[in-house]
């Protein structure tokens, strides 16, 4: 029962029209963390997606604060995933597409103990899927089992929910 996160989000998001580029709506769900009982009840919620989970995928950058809380939840490691330059080599990569060009997602390679472990990946918003899709792939190609992707906000319209249809996906909002 996801209503207590769903009346956080619901009541603290903040909207913006028209950024980062004209015709968006962006989802600033920075109120919702800053709430000491929202972001209590939204880590409870994703923490409660995945219970056997040896560890978690948080994205760059917001879905670090919410892999950490779960993982802490769930007694679980935590990987951050990190956008390209941030590590040092050797790393495992993985490119996707945004709307104007590509971006690429990196964690180390081989170092993190991630070959045969069951990975739940954590981030805050869904929209196209394009993270969360490259995101579930390099944990794959480290040998890790992807058992499920958490995410606070799922913006339907966008199709991210069909893009990762080979994955269990929970999203504790969805508009
Ligand atoms: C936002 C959001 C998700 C991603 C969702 O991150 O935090 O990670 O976009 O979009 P998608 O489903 O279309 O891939 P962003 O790349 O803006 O970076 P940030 O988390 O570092 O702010
Ligand atoms: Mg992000």
């Amino acid at each position: 029962d996801h209503s207590a996160a769903r009346d956080a989000v619901t009541r603290l998001t903040r909207w913006a029209d028209d950024f980062p580029q004209p015709g968006v709506r962006f989802a600033d769900l920075t109120p919702v963390f800053s709430d000491a009982d929202g972001f209590r009840v939204i880590v409870d919620a994703l923490a409660a997606c995945a219970p056997e989970t040896d560890v978690i995928a948080a994205v760059d950058a917001r879905g670090f604060l919410l892999g950490g809380g779960v993982a802490r939840d769930l007694g679980s490691g935590v990987v951050a995933v990190r956008k390209s330059g941030k590590l040092p080599p050797p790393v495992l990569s993985q490119s996707y597409t945004l709307e104007y060009g590509t971006a690429t997602l990196e964690i180390p390679a081989g170092s993190i103990g991630l070959d045969g472990r069951s990975v739940l990946v954590v981030d805050d918003v869904l929209a196209t899927g394009g993270t969360l899709d490259a995101t579930a792939r390099l944990v794959e190609s480290a040998g890790a089992r992807v058992i499920g992707i958490a995410v606070v906000l799922e913006i339907a319209a966008l199709g991210g929910r069909e893009r990762l249809g080979k994955y269990p996906l929970t999203s504790l909002v969805t508009v």
